[in-house]
Order: C-alpha cells, then sequence, then structure tokens
C-alpha cells in the first residue's frame, strides 16, 4: 500500500461509523505527515444524503480532539474504481457494495486493520445509547491506527 492511498469508507447512512473513521484516519494521517493519504466516506442508503455527521457521534469525538465534518452522501459505482481501498462498516454493507458491480478498489471491513476484531462487523451506534458510540470510537480508532501503520511500513 503507498502513502498516496485512497480510501473510502462506507457504512448504512453516512452519518456515524463511516463519517468516524474518516476523521479518525484523517486526524492519525494528519499527526504522523500522512499528507498524501486521500480519504472520504459514504452510505450505502441516500437517506440522510446531505446531512452534517450524527451529533453524538461528532460530540463524543470532540471529548477526544477529534474534528468529524462533512456531509452525507450515497455511495455510486464509480466509487469502486475511484478508490484504492473500500472499508464497509459490516458485511451486509460489504455485500451491498460489492452488488454494485465490479471494480478496482479492494474491498474489506473496517475492522480488519484491528489488532484484535479483524473480520468483525462494527456496531451500528445510532438507536443504541452514548456507551455505544464510545466503544464504535474507540474500535474505529485502532483499527485506523492499524491501517496507517500498514500504509507507513509498505
Ligand atoms: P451509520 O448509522 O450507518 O453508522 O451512519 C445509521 C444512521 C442512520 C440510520 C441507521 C444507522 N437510520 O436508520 O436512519
Amino acid at each position: 500500500m503507498s502513502d498516496r492511498v485512497s480510501v473510502l469508507f462506507v457504512c448504512l447512512g453516512n452519518i456515524c461509523r463511516s463519517p468516524m473513521a474518516e476523521a479518525l484516519l484523517r486526524h492519525h494521517a494528519h499527526a504522523t505527515g500522512h499528507e498524501g493519504v486521500h480519504i472520504d466516506s459514504a452510505g450505502v442508503g441516500g437517506w440522510h444524503a446531505g446531512e452534517s455527521p450524527d451529533s453524538r457521534m461528532v460530540a463524543t469525538a470532540k471529548k477526544n480532539g477529534v474534528v468529524v465534518e462533512g456531509s452525507a452522501r450515497k455511495i455510486t459505482a464509480a466509487d469502486l474504481n475511484a478508490f484504492d481501498l473500500i472499508l464497509c462498516s459490516d458485511t451486509e454493507i460489504l455485500d451491498q457494495v460489492r452488488s454494485l458491480g465490479n471494480g478496482s478498489a479492494r474491498i474489506e471491513l473496517m475492522l480488519d486493520y484491528h489488532p484484535e476484531l479483524s473480520g468483525e462487523n462494527v456496531p451500528d451506534p445510532y438507536y443504541g445509547g452514548g456507551d455505544g458510540f464510545i466503544h464504535v470510537f474507540e474500535i474505529l480508532n485502532e483499527s485506523c491506527r492499524g491501517l496507517l501503520d500498514k500504509i507507513r511500513r509498505s
């Protein structure tokens, strides 16, 4: 994986998990001088398109010094060729992304770069309480650090 890799994070609504992962990878990339990494996020659903990230997720990130920005958008088939790596929140989302067609992007799970949770799904925090957002922040934080380590070593 080169330092100029492009990464798209995908979840259901693009207001909780994928903007959090996008913000965390950007945060760690800036902190370690990897400015060449291109990072974006999208949802398989378009219900929240144009909306800001979920305020509970933004608040959880802010408490930990991470800024979550941007507005939600729906993934398109063109994204499958526009990015090197597409990281999905869970296996259902991964199947839906694959069903959009064939492309050059490698499609994996967000937690595949976590030291202990490779192959696992990121739980959907949307209908739960605040603890769910903290848990999602923590596991995505570890996985984004793992991904950046891999980029750094390659
Ligand atoms: P996300 O969370 O996929 O992590 O952005 C959700 C956002 C919205 C809904 C479900 C999950 N929803 O049902 O509207």
